[in-house]
């Protein structure tokens, strides 16, 4: 159920956008910040608002690897796997976190602090390989590094 907050938010931002359906990763975006993820309740709503097929909406949700359809942790972990992450060991970055969290990719951990995820590329295969922790791009990863990271994270 969305919120009147979220609501009126999506109000707004359609006001920026040609046609509603022109909004949809917006109001993707903003049930997302508010809620933490998009249920399937929520995008029913969103995709009401945005005069919009259920299933088309569905589809941007899910193309997508940034929206959430399930609760993450507090800091969520997404690895970009794709070509230049990977042919500079983004896989081995993956195993790497996934022992050293005991989780495996697409698993929280029990206490909810941490979510790992593998992503598309996030537009930094300069810097591959790299990863990004909620907003944050941490880049040029070593196992070393991501200790550092881990430590640095409440
Ligand atoms: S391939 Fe990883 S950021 Fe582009």
């Amino acid at each position: 159920m969305l919120t009147d907050n979220t609501i009126e938010n999506i109000k707004k931002a359609l006001t920026k956008y040609p046609n509603k359906q022109s909004a949809a990763m917006d109001a993707l975006r903003i049930v997302q910040e508010e809620a933490g993820y998009l249920t399937e309740d929520a995008l029913l709503q969103v995709a009401d608002m945005l005069d919009m097929p259920p299933p088309e909406l569905n589809e941007v949700a899910t193309f997508y690897t940034m929206y959430n359809k399930k609760p993450v942790g507090k800091h969520h972990i997404q690895v970009c796997t794709n070509v230049s992450c990977s042919l500079l060991g983004s896989e081995h970055i993956v195993e790497f976190l996934s022992r050293r969290l005991g989780i495996k990719k697409g698993e929280t951990t029990l206490d909810k602090k941490f979510t790992l995820s593998e992503v598309e590329c996030l537009g930094s295969c300069g810097t591959a390989p790299m990863m990004q922790i909620n907003d944050d791009y941490y880049e040029n990863l070593t196992d070393g590094k991501i200790e550092e990271i881990l430590k640095g994270l409440k």
